[in-house]
C-alpha cells in the first residue's frame, strides 16, 4: 500500500468526469487500498478516485461510529433520496477550507462491492452527506459549487474534510 498525492481543487482532473469500473483488476484492488490509507493519513470521512487523479467511479467513506465497516463504493448511483440538512462541509482536495451546503437527509445507493457484486446503501446525517459530496466528485463537481455563502477557513471551525 503506498499514500497517493491529494490532488487539489483547480487540479483539471477534479473537473471531469469518470468512467464506470468494468472489472475489478490487481491494480484497481491496489487503488482500492491506496485510497482508504490515503483518506485516513488525511483524516478524512470520503475520498473519491479523482483525487488521487483517477478517473474511475469508486468512492471510499468511513464516517461512521468507531467498529463500524468503512465503506467502498463502485459505480455508485443513488436510488432515492428525501429530506434536507444544512451545515459545513469540507474537502480533502482544498484543505483548511470548509463552507455551508444543503444535502439530503437521507440517501440510498446502489453499487458494487470488491468482487463486483450489486448491493444497496442507506445513510442518513453525515453518511448521505458524504455520499453526496463523493458521488458529485465522480462527475466532476466539488462542493464549492454548491456552497451558500462564503468557504470559512478551518482554524475557526473544527470539521472533518470529505
Ligand atoms: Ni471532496
Amino acid at each position: 500500500m503506498a499514500l497517493r498525492e491529494i490532488r487539489e481543487y483547480g487540479d483539471d482532473v477534479l473537473a471531469r468526469p469518470c468512467k464506470e469500473v468494468k472489472e475489478v483488476t490487481p491494480r484497481i484492488r491496489e487503488l482500492i487500498e491506496d485510497m482508504f490509507e490515503t483518506m485516513y493519513d488525511a483524516n478524512g470521512v470520503g475520498l473519491a478516485a479523482p483525487q488521487v487523479g483517477i478517473l474511475k467511479r469508486i468512492v471510499v467513506i468511513d464516517c461512521s461510529p468507531e467498529g463500524e465497516e468503512p465503506h467502498l463504493l463502485i459505480n455508485p448511483v443513488i436510488l432515492e433520496t428525501s429530506g434536507e440538512q444544512t451545515g459545513y462541509e469540507g474537502c480533502l482536495s482544498l484543505p483548511g477550507k470548509s463552507g455551508v451546503v444543503t444535502r439530503p437527509n437521507y440517501v440510498k445507493v446502489k453499487a458494487f462491492d470488491i468482487d463486483m457484486k450489486p448491493f444497496e446503501l442507506e445513510g442518513t446525517e453525515l453518511l448521505a452527506r458524504a455520499i453526496c459530496h463523493e458521488l458529485d466528485h465522480l462527475d466532476g463537481h466539488m462542493y464549492v459549487e454548491k456552497v451558500e455563502g462564503e468557504l470559512v477557513n478551518n482554524e475557526d471551525l473544527q470539521q472533518p474534510e470529505e
